[in-house]
């Protein structure tokens, strides 16, 4: 026998004019389902819950996401709609286990491979800085499968770095130095760096004068950013010349989609090298 589909469960429960407003993909962050529910199903969101919760067994919380990433810490409410009372968990990526609150901390499960990307490029003997370390994920995913020197993360949200210190020790994450504070002030005071991870997506590009006072010859930096595609060639120039302004020569190596933020709205990452 076919196995039943949550669409399949919901059409039971929902009428014919409610199922089109169902979008039945959702993020699985440790075992909470994140899913949006549109306003004409509000009232049928508890059936909804209910319904993930029958069918998955590894999940024992349901959110619905109540508006977009905001504020500096790039936090998203949520509502819990059926299951367990908590919004606290584990989840599993690369052979590391991150713990962190879904509401109080941002994460993306869906960067995880972005994240291993970065990873494979990693060189035995580099200094990594990682700025806007979150919850450490890029830390711990390095951590967990590269050679390294050392790695370096920085985070303003005392909550994301309370869980990100917790991260590195539970994945005896080693010569590492996570520091709480804003990049702007913390990084001009620190080493050169051989790499520099900026996942900031939506301002990145005004924090790239701090990250050039620790760039030296041969340092790779990778630059994230949301682009819709026709705007990428403008945005390498962009990123040459604000390098220029600070005195830096650099070779862009590559720009690639990592994620999709809307229909013709890219999650890009444009790497490079100061030379
Ligand atoms: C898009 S999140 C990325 C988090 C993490 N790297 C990840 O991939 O899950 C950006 C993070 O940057 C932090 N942040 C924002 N402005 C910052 C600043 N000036 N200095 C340090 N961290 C900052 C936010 O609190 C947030 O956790």
């Amino acid at each position: 026998m076919k196995p039943m589909k949550l669409r399949d469960i919901l059409a039971k429960k929902l009428t014919k004019k409610e199922m089109e407003f169902m979008t039945t993909s959702f993020d699985i962050v440790g075992d909470i389902a994140v899913i949006e529910i549109k306003p004409e199903l509000e009232k049928k969101e508890k059936i909804i819950g209910e319904a993930i919760l029958a069918m998955h067994k590894n999940i024992v919380t349901v959110c619905k996401r109540v508006g977009l990433h905001s504020g500096k810490f790039r936090t998203q409410k949520l509502r819990i709609i059926a299951g367990k009372r908590s919004k606290e968990t584990v989840h599993k990526e690369s052979g590391c286990r991150l713990k962190l609150h879904v509401e109080k901390c941002y994460f993306s499960v869906r960067s995880g491979t972005e994240r291993l990307r970065i990873a494979s490029m990693i060189k035995p003997k580099e200094d990594i800085l990682v700025m806007f370390s979150g919850i450490g994920p890029f830390v711990c995913v390095i951590g967990k499968n590269c050679k390294y020197n050392s790695i370096t993360g920085i985070e303003l949200n005392p909550i994301a770095h309370k869980y990100a210190v917790e991260n590195v020790e539970m994945n005896k994450i080693k010569s590492v130095k996570m520091v709480l504070g804003d990049v702007r002030e913390v990084v001009p005071k620190m080493s050169k760096f051989d790499r520099i991870v900026m996942p900031l997506p939506r301002t990145a590009e005004e924090f790239l004068n701090t990250a050039l006072t620790v760039a030296k010859k041969g340092t790779i930096i990778h630059l994230y950013g949301f682009l819709g595609e026709e705007e990428f060639e403008e945005h390498k120039k962009k990123i040459i010349s604000i390098c220029k302004d600070n005195g830096f020569k650099i070779k862009i190596k590559d720009l690639i989609k990592c994620g999709q933020f809307s229909p013709k709205v890219f999650r890009i990452c444009v790497d490079f090298e100061v030379i």
